[in-house]
């Protein structure tokens, strides 16, 4: 047990580094320093929250206890490996892993088969080197998701199906649907957010009945370029010209018991952050809403009233009638997820979003995407 407060180093001075530093408030940590390979972008973080700009992830490990990996999803193998072999414990961004090159050059099996491969050793790196992984699924903390783990849980519910989704306008990244930088595009970026969540019911069904987790055996996968289309026709509401990666997916999985969860995910959805997860069990029926949540009905009569305030993500105009956050990030469980991280590594336990739930929803993609190559032929989701 850590009793001094722990020693962060955010990787990654962007908008998921900025989150992640003002979601430690009241917690038993502090941000030490930031780096970024963009010098002006690291001194400017450092700048307004008051931390040191290392010129390095190797420069800043011997002065941190946890490596917060918020950088875009090709350096966060590399940086998982780099904190690992210093001893130090990782928080890593969803999505934990992919494969980063040009879809015209790789077939979907090479995908699937080199990320498998990547996951083993990773999970080798980690486990022996003794640290603790928190992959920061923060749907999997959102008030409404940990509410249903409990229902689960205390009636030993049998989920039978599921629904979910996240979806908005299209991402702000610049990365975002180029392959390489990515690992793919709708599926990876936005559909790994509700695909993890249903893994993680399931699991935790899976633990509360039986003592083991249930996990996915099996995908069907179909996905599309919706915005390529010669048809699409071009308002300039929606994010459009991604360069290889798809902007609209339908997961379809099926766990080992045999029951199934049904996951879409899109560039597609005005109206900001569409975000849910709907459980239809054997003894209950449960839709945990994600984003939008009806807690604040905020009315703006004019969009410069609220100019550059963050009431709803994605939203694309701060007029009318809005479903405002009560706080920013709270009812999609970020606050709670670093809450979750501190607290388990000052305490020495497994944060309740792991390892393995990053393993097996990186693979499900993987095999969903290969799937989508067959126009969704069922694909085995791999064991490692
Ligand atoms: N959980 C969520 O809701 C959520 C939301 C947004 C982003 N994310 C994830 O967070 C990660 C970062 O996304 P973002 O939106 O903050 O991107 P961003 O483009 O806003 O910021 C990325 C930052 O990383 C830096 N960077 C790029 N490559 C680097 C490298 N190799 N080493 C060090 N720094 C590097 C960039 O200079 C920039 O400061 C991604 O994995 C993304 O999927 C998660």
């Amino acid at each position: 047990m850590q009793t001094s407060p722990l020693k962060i180093g955010i990787a990654g001075s962007g908008f998921a580094g900025k989150f992640h530093h003002r979601n430690l408030r009241g917690l038993p940590a502090v941000t030490v320093g930031v780096t970024s390979t963009r010098a002006s972008s690291r001194e400017a973080f450092a700048a307004e929250f008051g931390v040191r700009a290392y010129a390095s992830v190797d420069e800043m490990l011997p002065d941190i206890d946890v490596l917060d990996i918020c950088t875009p999803p090709s350096s966060h193998a590399a940086y998982i490996r780099k904190a690992a072999a210093a001893g130090k414990h990782v928080i890593v961004e969803k999505p934990f892993h992919g494969f980063f090159g040009s879809p015209k050059e790789h077939p979907k099996e090479e995908m699937l088969a080199a990320v498998t491969e990547e996951l083993r050793d990773l999970r080798k790196v980690v486990t022996d080197s003794g640290i603790l992984l928190g992959y920061a699924e923060n749907i999997i903390y959102a008030p409404s998701v940990q509410r249903e783990r409990e229902i689960i849980e205390r009636s030993k519910a049998q989920i039978l199906r599921m629904t979910a989704e996240e979806s908005h306008s299209g991402s702000h990244s610049p990365v975002y649907g180029i392959w390489s930088e990515s690992g793919g595009g709708s599926l990876i970026g936005k559909g790994c957010h509700p695909l993890g969540g249903v893994l993680y019911l399931k699991r935790k069904e899976g633990l509360a009945r039986n003592g083991t987790a249930i996990r996915p055996v099996a995908v069907s996968c179909r996905t599309h370029s919706i915005t390529k289309l010669p048809a699409f026709e071009d308002r300039g509401y929606l994010r459009a010209h991604y360069e290889d990666g798809e902007d609209y997916a339908f997961l379809h999985v099926i766990f080992e018991d045999g029951t199934v969860a049904d996951v879409m995910t899109s560039e597609l959805v005005l109206g900001g952050v569409y975000d849910f997860i709907e459980v239809f069990a054997n003894n209950h029926r449960t839709r945990c809403h994600i984003q939008p949540v009806k807690v604040v009905d905020l009315y703006s009569p004019d969009k410069k009233e609220f100019a550059g305030m963050d009431l709803m993500e994605k939203i694309s105009s701060n007029e009318g009638w809005i479903p405002a956050f009560p706080e920013f990030g709270w009812s999609n469980g970020q606050y709670y997820e670093m809450r979750d991280f501190v607290t388990c590594m000052q305490e020495g336990r497994q944060p309740e979003c792991d390892l393995e739930l990053a393993i097996d929803t990186t693979l499900a993609i993987y095999a969903g995407y290969l799937s989508a190559d067959r126009k969704g032929q069922e694909v085995e989701v791999p064991r490692i």
